[in-house]
């Protein structure tokens, strides 16, 4: 651009301009909006969108419906759902393999975990699902994305942010942040205009957001931070009291730092999630009630159920804290907490992420090995380890011998030196008393 003199009377112009004014430069503005790829998940918001969206903007939408492996869901269903509300296509893209190995094995070698518990299954799936949606934006010619997450949450700020760092030339629209409606409005938008809303609309369902790494459902009672959880929220884990009196024990053997055999049978990883969390589920294992501090400032509660993280993140822990020495076990959970939250706070294109994780792959290199875990009513306990580079001498161990590295005879020499600073510290402070 040339530099304009200034005149006043354009310079009032240029505040009006609403392009001038939004707050941020990556929102559309109704006229730059003419074919919008729509992030679709089937649910009342965004089929209630895709509808808005054509009337409101005069606008074509394509939609994009991004399988991560969510349980239970029919994708031929949700594609002639978008297509019967005038989508002019519907892009079903299963991105399990790329979610598994791209986001959510680094977040095992990480041992992702976010405010002592949340192993950040939504915050590892949304930049790739907002990545996918700049990639189709742009293969099929549209200008604008258009998400269903709200004002207030966490999700906004991963998508948004993602596009605005991977697409700095789409724009972005968030209909459910400046619609108004609410859920009866929605209803009866949707009533007036044909689209079928699932499961009744007597009451507010949960709020469920899932992929293969877990669950978690927000809204009714659980806002009510003295409600006890009702049973009906367990949809995927069985509630411990029911689960099986016997235990069972599995086996996850991992090859630097990846999870690649589960009870000794060889599987890819997606189907090796899949099938621990199968076997969690059964025994009540991975529920969590977890108040949470969101990116946006808001305290919230929600329940999680991640069957598949507590087994494994429980397993390729205790292999780290095995082949690591005392030294790297006490340094890496600090990096390792620092990628949870940039994760979580939806700064995955963030390059500290992959510097931490330059660091944390060259530690998982070591992490090979078998750990068994037994899984009884809820709990989750490691009770067998082996590893070729576990830094442990069963020799060594014992409690009577002394030889090889180590020598018994040693130990008072070592003790004189190390509690020095203690020592000197004490004689003064005895001396000040006295
Ligand atoms: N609190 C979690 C997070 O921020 C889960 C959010 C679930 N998202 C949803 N739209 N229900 O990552």
């Amino acid at each position: 651009m040339t530099e304009q003199p200034r005149d006043p009377a354009t310079e009032v112009h240029r505040i009006a301009d609403p392009s001038a004014t939004r707050v941020a430069s990556y929102l559309a503005t109704p006229d730059e909006v003419s074919r919008v790829l729509l992030l679709y998940s089937g649910g009342l918001d965004t089929s209630v969108m895709l509808k808005w969206i054509q009337d409101e903007y005069e606008a074509e939408v394509v939609a994009l419906t991004v399988n991560l492996g969510q349980p239970g869901e029919d994708y031929e269903v949700v594609k002639g759902k978008a297509m019967r509300l005038g989508a002019l296509d519907c892009h079903v893209v299963d991105a399990r393999a790329e979610f598994a190995a791209e986001y959510v094995l680094p977040a095992i070698k990480a041992n992702a975990d976010y405010g002592d518990g949340y192993p950040l299954f939504t915050a590892l799936g949304r930049p790739l699902i907002a990545k996918l949606a700049v990639e189709y934006a742009r293969r099929t010619g549209c200008d604008t994305i258009a998400h269903g997450c709200t004002g207030k949450g966490n999700d906004q700020v991963r998508i948004e942010g993602t596009v605005a760092t991977l697409a700095p030339e789409l724009k972005v629209i968030a209909p459910v942040r400046s619609w108004a409606m609410g859920r009866d409005e929605e209803i009866a938008y949707a009533r007036k205009h044909g689209i079928p809303v699932k499961g009744g609309t007597e009451s507010a369902p949960y709020s469920i957001d899932d992929n293969l790494w877990g669950r978690s459902s927000e809204g009714k009672w659980i806002e009510d931070l003295a409600h006890a959880p009702d049973d009906d929220v367990f949809q995927l884990v069985t509630r411990p009291e029911l689960a099986p009196d016997e235990a069972q024990v599995v086996e996850i053997e991992f090859e630097a730092g990846a999870p690649v055999a589960l009870d000794g049978e060889r599987l890819g990883l997606v189907e090796l999630i899949e099938k621990t969390a199968e076997i969690g589920m059964r025994h009540g294992i991975g529920i969590l009630d977890h108040i949470e501090d969101r990116i946006v400032g808001l305290k919230v509660r929600d329940i999680y159920e991640v069957p598949a993280a507590a087994i494994i993140l429980a397993a390729h822990k205790e292999l780290e804290r095995l082949t690591g020495t005392i030294h790297q076990n006490q340094f890496k959970p600090r990096l390792d907490q620092k990628w949870a939250y940039l994760v979580y706070a939806g700064l995955w294109w963030e390059p500290l992420r992959e510097d931490i994780e330059a660091y944390v792959n060259h530690v998982n290199a070591r992490v090979t090995g078998t750990i068994g875990l037994k899984l009884y009513k809820g709990h989750v306990r490691v009770v067998t380890r082996a590893s070729v580079n576990a830094v442990y001498d069963a020799q060594l161990a014992t409690f009577a011998e002394s030889g090889g590295l180590f020598s018994q005879q040693a130990s008072p020499g070592f003790i004189e030196i190390w509690s020095l600073q203690s020592r000197m510290a004490q004689r003064l402070h005895s001396g000040e008393q006295g």
